[in-house]
């Protein structure tokens, strides 16, 4: 239980890995403030949240505006009394062959997983100045950070860039007592993966669930990966063990990606 008393705001938490991160910050003692813009699945992580024992509070924004990432953690910490953690988990994937990306889909994908990771960390790391304390800012990059995959090349970019932007602001906000990392997940089976199975099945001719078993037979620990793997190894970055740690964005992916 080493984060009670604290305050975590989790985006894209009304499923997948954002759900499994606010419930194992939950379990190990945090109160949880949820963003995402589906109200109806957060609402059941709240419930969630709540049944094991902590308190959760719902707020609707898009990561892509500036001004409602502000707004949410204002409103965490109106909720909940104080802001310790902000996880910048929410993000899209975009199957694409290269020669035909255009500029609506790059805005898109930049928007959400670019733009809402660098407005994320500036309002996080603000408020913790405003509040005078410390505070910690994790972000969702991937493999696909370390390494750029074919018929993702706008996701590889836009993950490639979290780590960018993790790198900057952990330099620059040290001296506040900010820390700054990111989680870089491999093949996680959640509705993400689902989307991009079914998206490479249409462009390269394989079978429905073909690609995606391709993804997990290279994973040398020979499964894929659950949302909780992912939230095991933020709760060690939100946590007090992690504390002279800054500007990482390591690979957590079952043995797929090696740096
Ligand atoms: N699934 C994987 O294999 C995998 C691997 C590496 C990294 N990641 C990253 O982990 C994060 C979570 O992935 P996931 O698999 O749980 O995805 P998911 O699609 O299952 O869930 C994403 C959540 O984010 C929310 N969201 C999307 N756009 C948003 C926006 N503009 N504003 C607010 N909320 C928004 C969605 O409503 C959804 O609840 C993403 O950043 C993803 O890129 C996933």
């Amino acid at each position: 239980m080493s984060l009670i008393g604290k305050i975590a705001l989790v985006t894209g938490a009304a499923q997948g890995i954002g759900r499994s991160i606010a419930l194992r910050l939950a379990s190990d003692g945090a109160d949880i403030a949820l963003v995402d813009l589906n109200e109806d699945r957060m609402f059941t992580v709240a419930e969630e949240v709540k049944s094991l024992g902590r308190r959760a509070t719902v707020f609707r924004a898009n990561v892509m505006n500036r001004e409602e990432i502000f707004a949410a953690i204002n409103h965490a910490e109106k909720e909940l009394k104080g802001f310790d953690i902000m996880i910048n988990n929410a993000g899209i994937a975009q199957v694409q062959e290269f020669a035909k990306i255009t500029p609506e889909e790059v805005e898109k994908i930049f928007g959400v997983n670019v733009y809402g990771v660098l407005w994320g960390i500036q309002a996080a790391a603000i408020k913790f100045q405003n509040r005078k304390q410390n505070g910690k800012i994790i972000s969702a990059s991937s493999i696909a950070g370390h390494e750029g995959y074919p018929l993702l090349g706008a996701y590889s970019a836009s993950k490639f860039a979290v780590r960018a932007l993790t790198q900057a602001a952990a330099k620059e906000f040290a001296v506040h007592g900010i820390t700054v990392n990111a989680y870089c997940p491999g093949v996680v089976g959640t509705d993400m993966w689902v989307a991009i199975d079914k998206r490479m099945a249409e462009i390269t001719g394989a079978k429905i669930g073909e690609t995606y078993d391709k993804y997990v037979n290279g994973i040398a620990l020979g499964r894929a990966q659950t949302p909780e793997d992912v939230a095991a190894f933020v709760s060690f970055l939100a946590g007090p063990d992690s504390d002279y740690m800054t500007g990482q964005a390591p690979l957590i992916d079952g043995g797929l990606v090696y740096r």
